[in-house]
């Protein structure tokens, strides 16, 4: 066997702690694929403490995690802390300099940063690999980067957090509050140190831009992808949903169109029996459209401890065994400047649930206002209810631009008898 190839592992938490158990456990069959020792020479996280439960070996324990990056018995530096500035990018971005090869699980710092770290890491002849950082266990970005290679992607879309999925899922088959199944994945390992970045849809978004970087061949465009999270999802929205044969996600899309790429992280409905429909808990789904192979959809668990050690440990042994390739699937400088569309060039069919005082006219007026707006009606429902509170009136539009709709729902905000912001979420056919 070729000399130890020698990590330093920065951050021992969910993953950092996962990727040491699972270098334990599958020691011999890692290096037999790796074709090397793999050694890990050093950990960094702030706590001591909670490193003592881990598998550490002969790792030596540093305090100061940046240091790591420049110790001269380090080749691969594993950053697994998180956060897009702070250790994390300053580790990432020294490491890089120093020549060292970069493995993270860090999606809000390669969506930030990820353009100039690829690029350190060509002047610096290092490897910067972030399998992890997009749906936990499955390699969608290998399968893009060589799978895939030959197509014109079309369209990547899927589910691409896990604690959204499992919030949602258990709201639809446990009836249950949104604030206690959050608990309950955070308590699993699977949420952000911050979790309004599930929630909010921020976490998906970072992992769409990587996607949609790879697969249009540009640098990740954070800022540019419209991004609507899941804190409004009400347990109505969720039955109705399911009356109408259909689920409620937090997709990610990425469509290439001639005149640019869209890019979206929002909640929709999506046909109950859809690949994407029939994903549920921390499984995320990613569905690959190109123009030879047709769609392609990859599943698996897109967080926790042992899916992300899997991914991270995909790289690190890639990169032990001599492989290097474009961080971005295309060279640097190859990298484009893509036309981003705006949320209203959208077109598709729309949820609306109104709570409006059950009056003569009322819908009406709500009509009268799609009419105005050219929006078609597919379905209507309207379940009876107790006198004393609001109707529910839930309407399916036929496939409609999002900018008919948003002024449809201004409008419909002038309306005193509608009594609660409308919820408005699209459906998408997956
Ligand atoms: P955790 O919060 O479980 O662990 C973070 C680790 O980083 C802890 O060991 C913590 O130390 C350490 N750390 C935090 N701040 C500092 C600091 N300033 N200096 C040194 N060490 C620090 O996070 P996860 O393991 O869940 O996530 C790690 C990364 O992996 C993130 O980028 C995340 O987005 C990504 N990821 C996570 C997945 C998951 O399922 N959890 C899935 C895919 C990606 P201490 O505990 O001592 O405070
Ligand atoms: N918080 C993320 C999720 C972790 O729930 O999907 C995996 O990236």
């Amino acid at each position: 066997m070729s000399k130890n190839f020698r990590i330093a592992l920065a951050g021992l938490g969910t993953v950092g702690g996962g990727v040491l158990h699972v270098l334990a456990r599958n020691r011999e069959l890692i290096e037999a694929r790796a074709g090397c020792a793999i050694e890990v020479v050093a950990v960094s996280a702030r706590d001591r403490a909670k490193a003592e439960a881990l598998p550490l070996g002969n790792a030596e324990w540093v305090e100061g995690t940046a240091s790591l990056a420049t110790r001269a018995d380090v080749d691969c530096v594993v950053e697994l802390i998180g956060g897009a500035e702070g250790v994390a990018h300053e580790l990432a971005r020294t490491a890089l300099q120093q020549g060292k090869h970069l493995v993270t699980a860090n999606k809000a710092l390669i969506a930030r940063h990820g353009k100039a770290l690829a690029e350190q890491a060509v002047d610096h002849r290092a490897q910067l690999a972030f399998e992890a950082a997009v749906a936990g266990g499955i390699p969608v970005l290998h399968a893009l980067r060589t799978g895939l290679a030959g197509n014109d992607m079309l369209r990547v879309a899927g589910i691409l957090n896990g604690t959204c999925n499992y919030i949602l899922t258990a709201m639809q088959k446990e009836g249950r509050e949104f604030d206690d199944v959050l608990a309950e994945a955070q308590a699993k390992g699977y949420a952000e140190a911050d979790p309004s970045f599930d929630i909010d849809g921020i976490d998906a978004a970072h992992k769409l831009a990587i996607l949609a970087a790879l697969a249009y061949g540009m640098s990740p465009q954070m800022d540019t992808v419209h991004v609507e999270g899941i804190r409004h999802i009400t347990q109505s929205d969720i039955r109705y949903a399911c009356e109408l044969g259909y689920r409620i996600r937090l997709l990610g899309i990425a469509t290439q169109h001639k005149d640019g790429i869209a890019q979206r992280v929002v909640p929709c409905l999506v046909p109950a029996d859809s690949p994407l429909g029939l994903t549920e808990g921390v499984f995320n789904a990613v569905q690959i459209e190109g123009d030879a192979v047709g769609r392609v959809l990859l599943q698996g668990r897109g967080a926790g401890a042992g899916p992300t050690a899997s991914s991270v440990i995909s790289d690190i042994i890639a990169i032990a065994r001599g492989e290097r390739w474009p961080a971005f699937t295309v060279a640097n400088a190859a990298l484009q400047q893509r036309a981003i569309l705006p949320m209203n060039a959208h077109h598709c069919c729309f949820y609306l649930r109104l709570t409006v005082a059950d009056e003569p006219g009322v819908l009406a007026d709500v009509t009268r206002i799609f009419a105005d707006e050219a929006i078609s009606v597919r379905s209507i429902i309207q379940h009876t209810h107790d006198a004393s509170t609001p109707a529910q009136v839930v309407v399916v539009t036929h496939e409609t631009h999002e900018a008919a709709m948003q002024r449809a729902l201004a409008k419909l905000d002038g309306l005193t008898r509608i009594t609660q912001k409308p919820m408005m979420l699209r459906m998408e056919t997956v």
